[in-house]
C-alpha cells in the first residue's frame, strides 16, 4: 500500500457489477485517498449519482457537459494519480481502446498520464469474443493494466470467466501498481529514437534493417511511466506507440537526424536505439532501376551517413546523458564485448547498451539479453534474458541517478 494520498479516479462502467464498486470506493477513502468517481450514463442506471457523492464526498458527472467551467473532460484525468475502470464493461474497453471520447470517463481515459487499471466484469461470451480479446491487447499495448477477470457466478445462474475480481483485490493490484512506480525522471525531457532508418535506391527500394522499434517503444514507456516527458522519433515503426508519448514519424537517417537535432538542446537525456544506415546510395535513382538486358547487376556505390551519435556528443549541452545503443557480432578481431567497449571509447557517450544480435535473435522479439557499458563506472552492467520493458528500467536505473 502507498503511504502517500493518491488523487484516484474511479470510472464505473455500465454493468451489474456496479453495485460491487460502491464498496471500493470505501476501501479507497479509508486507505486515505481523494476519490472522484465518473460514471458512464449507462452506469448510473444500476447505481445512481447521489450513491457516489455521499460515498466520495465530491461531485458527480457523467458527460462533458456537466459542470463545464470546471472543463472536468481535461481536469479530472490531468490531475489523476491512479484511474480504475470497474466494472470495465465490453462497451467501454471497445471505447477506450478506440480513442472514443463520448462521455466524461472516456475523455478521462485520453487525457490522464498516471497508471489506468481496469477490472473487467461481463458474460464469459463477452469476454472471450475475438473483439474483446482484441480491445483488452490494444488497451495493454497502449500501457494500460487490463486484469484478468476472476472465474465464477456471473450476473444470472450461469458462471464461468468474466466475474469481476472482488472490490479488495482490485484495489491490492491497482495500489501496487502505483507504489511499485519509481518516479525519479519526473521533469525530465527525454529523447529516445526507435526503429530502423531506410535509405532509397529508388522510387521502389530501399536498403532498411531489422530493427522493429520495440525497445525503444519500451524505454519511452518505461520514462513516461516514471515521470518523463517523452519522446519518440520513430524510423519506420509499425508496432503501436502507448498513449502519454509524443510522437514524430520518420524514414530516412537524415530525416531522423533532422528531427534529433531539433530537439536534442532541449533534453536532459537523449538514446538512441535506433539502428540508423551506416551507408547509404551516393545516389538516388527517379526511376525504377531495370534489370540489364545482358545480364549484369548494377553497381550501386555507397557513401557514409553522418554519425549522429558522434554529433549529439559533440553538441552536447552540459548535463545532457546520452546513451547508444550498439547491435554487434563477434568477429575474428574482436568479441561483442570488446566491439562495445571500442564503441563507446570511440563515441564518447555516458552509456552504451551491447547487444549480441548473432542469428537474430533480439529483432522483432519481446525480451532481449543486453550488457550496459558505462563511460564513468567500471561497471559493466550484464542483464541476462529479459523482457525489454525490464532491460529498459534497468537503463533508467543507471540513468536517472547521473542526471544531474
Ligand atoms: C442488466 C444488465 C447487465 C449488464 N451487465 C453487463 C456486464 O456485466 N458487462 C458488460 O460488458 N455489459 C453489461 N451490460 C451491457 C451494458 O450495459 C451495455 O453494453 C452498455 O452500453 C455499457 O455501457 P458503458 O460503455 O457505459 O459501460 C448489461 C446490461 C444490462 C441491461
Amino acid at each position: 500500500m502507498t503511504s502517500k494520498s493518491l488523487n484516484i479516479v474511479l470510472g464505473v462502467g455500465g454493468g451489474i457489477a456496479a453495485y460491487k464498486v460502491a464498496s471500493l470506493v470505501r476501501l479507497l477513502k479509508e486507505s486515505g485517498n481523494d476519490v472522484r468517481v465518473v460514471p458512464t450514463p449507462s452506469a448510473l442506471k444500476f447505481v445512481g449519482t447521489a450513491t457516489w457523492e455521499a460515498l466520495s464526498g465530491n461531485p458527480v458527472v457523467s458527460q462533458v457537459w456537466d459542470n463545464v467551467a470546471e472543463v472536468p473532460h481535461v481536469s479530472i484525468g490531468k490531475n489523476a494519480d491512479l484511474v480504475i475502470v470497474a466494472p470495465a464493461t465490453a462497451d467501454l474497453m471497445s471505447r477506450a481502446a478506440h480513442g472514443a471520447a463520448n462521455d466524461l470517463l472516456t475523455n478521462v481515459l485520453l487525457t490522464a498520464t498516471c497508471p489506468i487499471v481496469y477490472a473487467p466484469a461481463m458474460h464469459t461470451e463477452m469476454w472471450q469474443n475475438p473483439a474483446t480479446q482484441k480491445n483488452v491487447s490494444t488497451l495493454r499495448a497502449h500501457g494500460n493494466v487490463v486484469l484478468e477477470p476472476a472465474v465464477g457466478r456471473l450476473t444470472g445462474s450461469d458462471s464461468g470467466p468474466g466475474r469481476m475480481l472482488e472490490p479488495e483485490e482490485i484495489v491490492a493490484a491497482a495500489l501496487a501498481l502505483v507504489s511499485a512506480q519509481i518516479r525519479d525522471l519526473v521533469g525530465r525531457q527525454i529523447v529516445i529514437t526507435a526503429g530502423g532508418t531506410r535509405e532509397n535506391l529508388d522510387p521502389v527500394r530501399f536498403i532498411g534493417n531489422r530493427s522493429s522499434g520495440k525497445q525503444g517503444i519500451a524505454l519511452a514507456l518505461a520514462a513516461r511511466d516514471r515521470g518523463a516527458d517523452v519522446t519518440l522519433i520513430c524510423a519506420n515503426v509499425t508496432a503501436q506507440i502507448p498513449s502519454g508519448i509524443k510522437t514524430v514519424f520518420v524514414e530516412s537517417g537524415a530525416e531522423l537526424k533532422n528531427a534529433v537535432d531539433a530537439i536534442a538542446s532541449q533534453s536532459d537525456v537523449v538514446v538512441m536505439t535506433a539502428a540508423v544506415a551506416d551507408f547509404a546510395p551516393a545516389h538516388v535513382s527517379d526511376t525504377k532501376i531495370k534489370k540489364a538486358d545482358d545480364g549484369s547487376a548494377p553497381t550501386i556505390e555507397l557513401v557514409r551517413t553522418p554519425d549522429i551519435l558522434a554529433s549529439l556528443v559533440a553538441e552536447r549541452k552540459p548535463g545532457q546523458f546520452i546513451v547508444g545503443f550498439a547491435a554487434e557480432t563477434g568477429d575474428s578481431q574482436a568479441s561483442v564485448l570488446e566491439h562495445g567497449r571500442a564503441k563507446l571509447a570511440r563515441k564518447g557517450c555516458d552509456a552504451l547498451v551491447v547487444n549480441d544480435v548473432t542469428g537474430n535473435h533480439a529483432f522483432g522479439s519481446d525480451d532481449n539479453e543486453v550488457t550496459i557499458l558505462l563511460k564513468d563506472d567500471a561497471r559493466e552492467v550484464h542483464i541476462p534474458r529479459a523482457s525489454k520493458s525490464d532491460i529498459a528500467h534497468a537503463l533508467w536505473d543507471l540513468v536517472a541517478p547521473a542526471l544531474s
